[in-house]
């Protein structure tokens, strides 16, 4: 399946001059949500994956139906002051400043297989950080899978050394 013909572009969005690239147009087509959820949980099958995580929001909408396929669980990983019992915490850049992304600390075991998910790898800022959290709880990141790529952001070069699924490049 193309699954690019689901994602629909949007001409300046946020701002002129980005073409936003909109995934809710596959997510509502059970046909091709299903398909792309597949092709994760196929890259997953073949690299022993204890636990998902994925990063608030988009991370959480591709990673849970891989984690119920996979019979596996999900720990999700938010902004800061939205997660109610103890956590860890990484500060991560953004265009403009940074932010801080925490997960529980008893979420992941160490030694446990991790599976990352997002929709989209940017810049790699976000998936970088998540890495930092799932790596200082003694995770192992057994895999990183995301819908989409943006190659000319080379967030790749900044998640050097990790093993990358992504299944549509721009
Ligand atoms: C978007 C997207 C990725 C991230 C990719 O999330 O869903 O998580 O940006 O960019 P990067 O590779 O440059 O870090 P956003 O921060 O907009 O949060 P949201 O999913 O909650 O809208």
């Amino acid at each position: 399946m193309d699954l690019k013909q689901f994602v629909t572009i949007v001409e300046d969005w946020p701002k002129p001059g980005i073409k936003f690239k909109d995934i809710t147009t596959l997510m509502d087509n059970g046909d091709a949500y299903r398909y792309a959820t597949d092709q994760i949980v196929a890259y997953a099958k073949d690299r022993e994956i204890d636990i998902i995580v994925g990063p608030e929001a988009r991370g959480f909408i591709i990673g849970c139906p891989v984690a119920y396929s996979l019979g596996v669980g999900f720990a999700p990983v938010r902004k800061e002051g939205k997660l109610p019992r103890e956590v860890v915490k990484v500060n991560y850049g953004l265009e403009y400043g940074s932010d801080v992304l925490t997960i529980h600390k008893d979420a992941i075991k160490p030694g446990q297989r991790v599976l990352i998910t997002d929709d989209l790898l940017a810049t790699g800022g976000t998936i970088d950080a998540t890495i930092k959290l799932v790596e200082e709880l003694g995770g192992v990141v057994a895999g990183i899978a995301f819908l989409i790529e943006l190659t000319y952001l080379d967030g790749r070069d900044k998640l050097d050394g990790y093993d990358i699924l992504t299944l549509m490049q721009y």
